[in-house]
């Protein structure tokens, strides 16, 4: 060992050690030592993260809008998928609605993976800096990009290779994860990372048509389950994700006590979703849904803003969600310990909708007012109340302060059942100066508002937190 190899050898060591001593923990490659990470604070406390799906579907960017995930009949699902970035498979299905797109648009020569020209000319456009400013200014703590979706492309230059397609036909010319990850990183945003373990179309190419085409198509062989080793690996060495947002599940063979012990030795605070298909998580992941109770484990629900998480070009008012709806989605996922995930489709050349914009900055101006309810809060006793006007109310708790949001507009007064307040409460409007008066009316506490002006949802602040009768 020459001196220079022995004083890297050296610092290695001693920046491992330091790591060590920093969370104060070692994790080994068994399912024991695992389950003793626990969920950090920074993302119990982020609730709105800002999902990312990008890839070769975003140059189509087509798809029936046939509806939400869960309002679609199950046995239509895969035909006439409203998922954009499922456009290979839903073209692999003969006579699907994707397939006479296809054939129209750019005629049945025209292969899926030639899609990689347009998408490496649009996007050297891209400005990673842009995104990182938007996303911050919507008040997100946390971003997740698609680095490998179903169709096997790779949105960083891996130096894994594909055993079945030349490299260069499934890999971006540019390091969208890599510029993406310091872009965010300097607007002092948490950067994760999805990644499709149970499903490469490039290693089993026969459509799936139903929920049982789904389990049979996922590979299990020995050469898919080292490749995706190899890019959870990787992702983990180059990047040091901050979330491993794995999807679908993963081959029954991969390495996954090595790969999550390396990853939490080597990211202490980073977290680990539910979808590699082990009973180990340290969130849960409902897509287009939500639970209708507060739920201890710590979850985090996705959707797209309209029916599809890749960019549909077909996509309107009528489907992309109002902007009072999608903030009342986020406080009613907050009151009951969940985080947001909330999902654009860019463009190729970095390019976001107007419409998908829209809502981005209505959340951005109702959060910069109303925020300090919903970051770093924690569910309250009780998530819900309907206050005696009508109004639908959610609840949040932090420091010494219950937060009320009142989902509609009130009126004068609004009364919240079964709230007692503390001699010397001080109860506020956020955005406005003065405190509000309250009185208490047997159990229920009476606030005069007098129809305070604000978009989308108002929120109390009640200080100190009152006893739930
Ligand atoms: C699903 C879909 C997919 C989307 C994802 C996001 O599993 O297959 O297209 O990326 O969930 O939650």
């Amino acid at each position: 060992m020459n001196r220079r190899t022995f004083h890297l050898v050296l610092s290695g060591a001693f920046a491992g050690s330091v790591l060590r001593a920093a969370s104060g923990k070692h994790y080994d490659a068994t399912w024991d030592s695992i389950r003793t990470h626990t969920v950090p604070d920074w993302y119990s406390d982020a609730k709105l993260g800002i999902f990312i799906h990008w890839g070769l579907y975003s140059v189509p960017a087509w798809a029936p809008p046939s509806g939400e995930l869960g309002k679609v009949d199950q046995n239509k699902w895969f035909y006439q998928n409203p998922y954009a970035e499922w456009y290979l498979n839903s073209l692999r299905l003969k006579d699907s609605p994707t397939y006479k797109h296809h054939i129209e648009t750019y005629g049945a020569k025209f292969d899926y993976y030639d899609f990689a020209t347009i998408f490496n000319k649009d996007t050297q456009q891209w400005k990673p800096s842009e995104w990182a400013k938007l996303f911050h200014g919507t008040g997100a703590r946390y971003v997740v990009l698609t680095s490998k979706h179903h169709d096997g492309f790779r949105l960083w230059p891996s130096q894994v290779p594909n055993p079945k397609r030349p490299s260069d036909s499934i890999t971006a010319k540019r390091d969208l994860v890599g510029e993406l990850t310091a872009a965010v990183r300097a607007e002092g945003l948490k950067m994760g990372l999805y990644y499709s373990g149970g499903l490469d179309w490039t290693f089993e190419p026969k459509p799936i048509a139903s929920e049982q085409d789904m389990r049979s198509t996922a590979p299990q062989t020995e050469e898919y389950t080292r490749y995706a080793d190899a890019h959870w690996r990787e992702l983990t060495e180059r990047y040091q994700p901050a979330v491993m947002w794995n999807d679908i599940t993963y081959p029954k063979l991969g390495k996954l006590t090595e790969i999550f012990s390396k990853y939490y030795n080597r990211v202490p605070d980073g977290v680990i979703d539910d979808r590699f298909g082990v009973d180990f998580s340290d969130f849960t992941t409902p897509e287009y849904s939500h639970y209708d109770k507060i739920t201890p484990k710590k979850w985090e629900s996705c959707r797209g803003l309209g029916f599809s998480f890749g960019y549909n070009r077909v996509e309107g008012p009528k489907e992309v969600i109002a902007s009072d709806k999608l903030i009342a989605l986020l406080i009613d996922i907050v009151s009951k310990n969940g985080n947001l995930l909330l999902n654009i489709g860019p463009k190729p050349d970095g390019s976001i909708s107007d419409i998908q914009l829209d809502r981005l900055h209505a959340l951005g101006r109702w959060l910069r007012v109303n925020g300090e309810g919903i970051f770093g809060s924690r569910p309250w006793v009780r998530d819900s109340a309907k206050s005696a006007e009508g109004i639908d109310i959610r609840f949040t708790k932090k420091g010494d302060s219950l937060y009320a949001f009142l989902l509609s507009q009130p009126d004068q007064v609004v009364t919240i059942p079964s709230l007692q307040a503390k001699s010397g409460t001080t109860v506020s409007l956020l955005g406005t100066p003065a405190a509000v008066q309250w009185s208490q009316n047997q159990g229920n506490l009476v606030i005069s508002v007098r129809r305070p002006s604000g978009e989308y949802a108002w929120t109390l602040r009640i200080t100190p937190a009152p006893e739930s009768a």
